[in-house]
């Protein structure tokens, strides 16, 4: 049948997506899929089930696209999508939420505090002594690194808060772990999903932002990670373990921090619609697994559901 490929969108990853987009659609149309490019910020969405498609690819991130509403809106449709359902989308689109889900599990992420957008400098005084510096403040909406700021000094805290709010009604101030920043992508659901290889992202100066994410060739990428079996097996084991505690299914990422003191895994967030462009961590992880970035496509296509 007919295959849409949800690309663009309207958030901040809009730029991401495309890329992502772009790639997700060479790759089905090479194994003969009748894909077609479908972007909802230009087309209006029920015209997917006007024009005769029968399942979607979503290449969108962040707001309006992995957060929940597209899904609700494909469920309206009867269109079966790639990657979780309503819930798991909404709860992983939201970092604080995903947080206190897996304190709820008994699973480890970093300290936190949540910050109103009318918060006084007092308020903000007051985190950062209960939570030390530096700390991690971030809009708790957003994706690719767009509104967050690594505060080190109390001086900068304003700045960094402003930046988040800019994005957010509320602002998540998180412990900052320091170590090494880990990725691990899930697929599959309940039982069947299983993780696969670890990717280490040693960015220069730890800095892996927008730039370093899809711009910049300073980034070095390990994968399989250098981990003893041991820790390899704890970590992936853990990510599935988060993935599944917030109802994901399809596929997903899940990003970490390993504290560098004693190697002990965070979980930072789940990401329900991750980046498939060229400088991408998934098709990265599949490729050490054996598996192409159009196998990857085809694989995380079949697991669309309604
Ligand atoms: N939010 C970006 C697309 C990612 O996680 O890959
Ligand atoms: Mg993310």
């Amino acid at each position: 049948g007919k295959v849409g490929v949800l690309y663009g969108g309207r958030s901040a990853e809009r730029e991401v997506s495309l890329m992502s987009g772009e790639g997700v659609l060479a790759a089905l149309r090479s194994r003969g899929v009748d894909a077609h490019g479908f972007d909802p910020a230009r087309q209006n969405l029920a015209q997917l089930a006007e024009q005769g498609y029968n399942r979607v690819f979503i290449a969108l991130h962040g707001r309006y696209g992995e957060d929940g509403t597209l899904q609700g809106a494909l469920e309206q449709l009867g269109i079966p999508y790639t990657g979780p359902g309503v819930m798991a989308c909404a709860l992983s689109m939201d970092k604080t939420m995903s947080k206190r889900v897996w304190m709820s599990h008994g699973l480890p992420t970093p300290r936190f505090m949540v910050l109103e957008k009318d918060a006084s400098p007092a308020q903000l005084d007051a985190v950062a002594s209960e939570l030390g510096l530096p700390l991690m403040l971030k809009a708790p909406h957003e994706g690719s690194t767009i509104g967050i700021s690594k505060v080190a000094s109390a001086s900068e805290m304003q700045a960094g808060f402003d930046n988040c709010v800019r994005y957010d009604d509320t602002v998540l101030a998180e412990e900052f772990i320091s170590g090494r920043e880990l990725t691990v992508p899930v697929m599959g659901a309940g039982r069947d999903a299983h993780a696969l290889p670890i990717v280490e992202i040693r960015a220069p100066q730890g800095n892996y932002d927008y730039e370093h994410k899809y711009f910049s060739d300073e980034t070095q990428y390990l994968c399989p990670a250098p981990l003893d079996a041991a820790l390899t097996a704890r970590i992936q084991s853990l990510a599935v373990e988060a993935y599944r505690a917030l109802g994901c299914s399809g596929w997903g990422r899940v990003d970490f921090m390993l504290r560098d003191v004693d190697n002990a895994p965070f979980l930072l967030e789940i990401n329900t619609s991750p980046g498939m462009t060229g400088h991408s961590l998934v098709p990265m992880s599949a490729r050490a697994a054996g598996v192409s970035y159009e196998d990857l496509c085809i694989d995380i296509l079949r697991l669309a559901r309604l």
